[in-house]
């Protein structure tokens, strides 16, 4: 059979395909398109079956979505790609070096000096827990989330890494500054913020382990999560993201810990983020699964 590529933009005719039978899948289409233009690589092709539908999924085959002896389909170029570890790497490991960066004093950024002053508890914890963060999560980027795309558009890296090495730039600064005040309630305050952003770290992680063990290696698979017999586990009852319900916990504790305002505003945006992918997840849940429990609400037990 014959289909006819349309620019998902103009709608004007690109080319034809031949070569195809019902029973191809969306990722033969690519493939095909790939033989004849070798710049449109698979990952960064993209397919709809109206020009204002929603993206088909690789193993979509064309008489799934109603075409038999010919058709047409509408082509979408999704621009230079980048694999999904590179992005993550990039995005991760700035944090890092940035924050650490600030926590030696830098006579350039404190002034001169600024390196010998006496440093509070709360300082050396804060870098502790940051580093610990984000070295979890390069590590848990590189061995246990199975993601699902292999890769994303380079601009991602850009615009995602700016918000991550701004954030760090700004928290670190006013968390290392020589004048940091340590927090109001002294020690009390200090460990309570240790204790719960740890428990938030391990249910971060618990979370990430089940979301793993739901995927097969190398499959797209997706199931609904359920608790399993970790504890930390047993939010999936009552959201649909709990990892990112964890990773708000892990924040709101370290600005208590630190108390210090650029760290509640590093929490209230990745909270306000979160917050819309995890209504966005959560919807998709509900569409994808009939059987999606009802109980369950997006980010926020029994809230939102
Ligand atoms: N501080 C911040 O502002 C901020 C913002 C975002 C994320 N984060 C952190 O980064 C972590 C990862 O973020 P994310 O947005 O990638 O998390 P995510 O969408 O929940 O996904 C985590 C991994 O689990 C897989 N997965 C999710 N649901 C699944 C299902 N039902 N069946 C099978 N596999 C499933 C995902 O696969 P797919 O590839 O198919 O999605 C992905 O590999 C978060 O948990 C959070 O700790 C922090």
């Amino acid at each position: 059979m014959e289909v006819q590529l349309l620019d998902s933009r103009s709608g004007k005719k690109i080319t034809n395909l031949k070569g195809l039978s019902p029973t191809s899948t969306i990722e033969d289409v690519k493939k095909a398109y790939f033989k004849q233009n070798p710049n449109l690589y698979p990952d960064r092709q993209a397919y709809r079956a109206e020009q204002k539908g929603k993206i088909l999924k690789d193993t979509d085959t064309l008489s799934k979505i109603g075409l038999q002896e010919s058709g047409k389909l509408y082509f979408k170029d999704l621009g230079l790609q980048v694999g999904w570890t590179t992005v993550f790497l990039t995005e991760y490991a700035g944090p890092l070096v940035i924050y650490l960066s600030f926590y030696i004093r830098p006579a350039i950024i404190y002034g001169a000096g600024a390196a010998s002053q006496p440093v509070s508890k709360a300082v050396h914890i804060a870098a502790a827990c940051w580093t610990f963060h984000y070295a979890k999560r390069l590590l848990e980027t590189v061995f246990v989330h199975r993601f699902s795309h292999g890769t994303m558009p380079l601009t991602n890296i850009f615009k995602n890494s700016a918000y991550y090495w701004g954030f760090a730039a700004f928290v670190a600064y006013f968390v290392n500054h020589p004048l940091y005040t340590p927090p109001m309630f002294g020690d009390k305050q200090l460990y309570a913020g240790l204790a719960g952003f740890i428990f938030a770290e391990l249910g971060n992680f618990s979370v990430h382990v089940a979301l793993r063990n739901l995927r097969p290696a190398g499959s797209k698979e997706r199931k609904i999560p359920y608790a399993d017999s970790n504890p930390f586990t047993w939010l999936f009852s009552v959201v649909s993201c709990p990892n990112y319900t964890y990773e708000v916990m892990a924040w709101t504790s370290f600005s208590i810990m630190t108390q210090c305002l650029p760290a509640g505003l590093f929490t209230l945006a990745g909270f306000v983020q979160m917050t819309i992918w995890a209504i966005g997840k959560h919807k998709n849940y509900r569409r994808e699964f009939s059987k999606y429990p009802r109980g369950r609400k997006s980010i926020i037990p029994f809230i939102i």
